[in-house]
């Protein structure tokens, strides 16, 4: 988190104090860096800088256009899982010649735009996604360039909700069945084989996962390229694990040291498929205190932040860093946890963190720019918070706080009763 740094007792994003932002923009917000965005992107392109590598952005992390915007002029492509995604990253001026189309579940009108768009590939989960493709191509008049997404049956060490390299997962298809896919392609018109995928997980934060999956992998490459299928690319996904606490800086050395030898012999591209790792530490959740309380021995602090804000805690029991905006004093900290106006015990941003914080206070939780705001939902009809993009010494508003007119447009009231009908 080194673009939130603590200046005259005021933690600033990039200089600017978000107690300034939270009075322009309100809170909730999310405040993201721009600077450190651009930092984790130039750490990756460093890292594997002399391999042919394809950086695909997974949306899914941060859709914000502004966001996108900003990767896109950093030269990243994107890793996108639906139709929504695709229109997002072509309004923020992405070349579809780096967009990869990964998911479980494409629909024919998802397939159908990005044909249409003229994506660099599609990554294929199943016989049955294979034939609907190769159908859609080949009646509107297209080439589908396609990657199987193979699953490696490997442990990612991760949380079992976000671990997807097991056999026991709904992605990709067994390493076994691979062989068979790719005759079947090659004889399907409307399908051009473009490259092998798999994704095993995310917030990894060993490369001993990484190192078996591409083991696996390349004996796989090896075994399709002897028997005549021709791969030109080598899709790695994302997962790449950031610091949310203590963990380990993630080895981007030693994932190039693995990869090296592997793509330059056979001469294939590396695509890889970042999301967290771009965004995580490049955003915070500006929050207010609403008040404290106490229950017996446990204390509270009620924020106008919730779990429909950031679902990480809720959902993963994930533990995200939480700083005062107003740099704390060395005494008076008690251990409270923060949590949000909703009904539910499983509404919490963090627990048992020592803060000194009474109604009023302003707290930033880290690590928010991934899975933060793109998780977010109405739950208790509550609007989606700002968002700030700061960029260049400026903070500018880059989504609006959701009103609850907004949320109530799409609403369809009846004002007659439903004719009752007889069954
Ligand atoms: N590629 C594919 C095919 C994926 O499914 C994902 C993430 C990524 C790339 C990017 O993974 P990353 O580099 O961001 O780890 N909501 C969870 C994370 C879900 C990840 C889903 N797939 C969380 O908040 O931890």
């Amino acid at each position: 988190m080194s673009n939130f740094k603590y200046q005259n007792q005021e933690l600033a994003c990039d200089q600017i104090p978000l107690r300034e932002l939270a009075e322009a923009f309100g809170t909730p917000t999310f405040v993201y860096s721009g600077a450190a965005i651009e930092t984790a992107y130039q750490r990756l392109t460093t890292a594997f800088q002399g391999l042919n590598t394809l950086i695909c952005y997974a949306v899914k992390a941060n859709a914000n256009l502004s966001v996108l915007k900003r990767l896109h002029e950093l030269g990243a492509g994107f890793d996108i899982v639906s139709g929504g995604e695709l229109a997002r990253v072509l309004r923020a001026g992405a070349d579809p010649r780096k967009i990869v189309f990964s998911g479980v579940g494409k629909q024919d009108h998802e397939i159908e735009a990005a044909l249409e768009a003229g994506i660099h590939c599609f990554n294929i989960e199943s016989d049955a996604e294979l034939d609907r493709i190769a159908s859609i191509a080949t009646t509107t008049g297209h080439i589908a360039p396609i990657s199987l997404r193979v699953n490696p049956d490997v442990d990612p060490e991760t949380h079992p909700y976000i671990s997807t390299g097991l056999n026991t997962a709904k992605f990709g298809v067994p390493m076994a069945e691979a062989e068979a896919f790719y005759r079947k392609a090659a004889s399907l018109t409307g399908i051009e084989i473009l490259g092998i995928d798999c994704h095993i997980g995310s917030q990894i934060t060993s490369i001993t996962p990484y190192l078996a999956a591409i083991d696996k992998m390349f004996t796989l490459i090896d075994r399709l390229m002897l028997s005549g299928i021709s791969i030109k690319h080598f899709d790695l996904g994302g997962g790449m694990g950031v610091r949310y606490e203590n963990e380990p800086e993630f080895p981007l050395g030693a994932l190039r040291a693995a990869l090296e030898q592997r793509l330059n012999d056979r001469n294939l591209q590396l695509v890889i498929e970042p999301g967290r790792y771009l965004v995580a530490n490049a955003g915070v959740l500006l929050t207010k205190v609403i008040h404290t309380k106490a229950n017996h021995e446990k204390k509270f602090a009620v924020v106008d932040a919730a779990m429909n804000d950031l679902l990480r805690p809720a959902l993963y029991g994930a533990v995200q860093e939480v700083l005062a905006v107003q740099e704390p004093m060395e005494t008076g900290a008690h251990t409270i946890d923060v949590v949000g106006p909703i009904c539910e015990t499983g509404d919490f941003l963090a627990k048992d963190c020592s803060l000194d914080l009474k109604a009023d206070d302003l707290i930033a939780i880290c690590s928010a720019g991934a899975y933060g705001m793109s998780m977010s939902s109405n739950y208790n009809t509550r609007g989606r918070a700002a968002e700030v993009l700061v960029e260049g010494g400026q903070a500018r508003l880059v989504r609006t706080r959701e009103s609850v007119e907004t949320q109530l447009a799409l609403e369809i009231e009846h004002l007659d009763k439903p004719s009752t009908t007889e069954h």
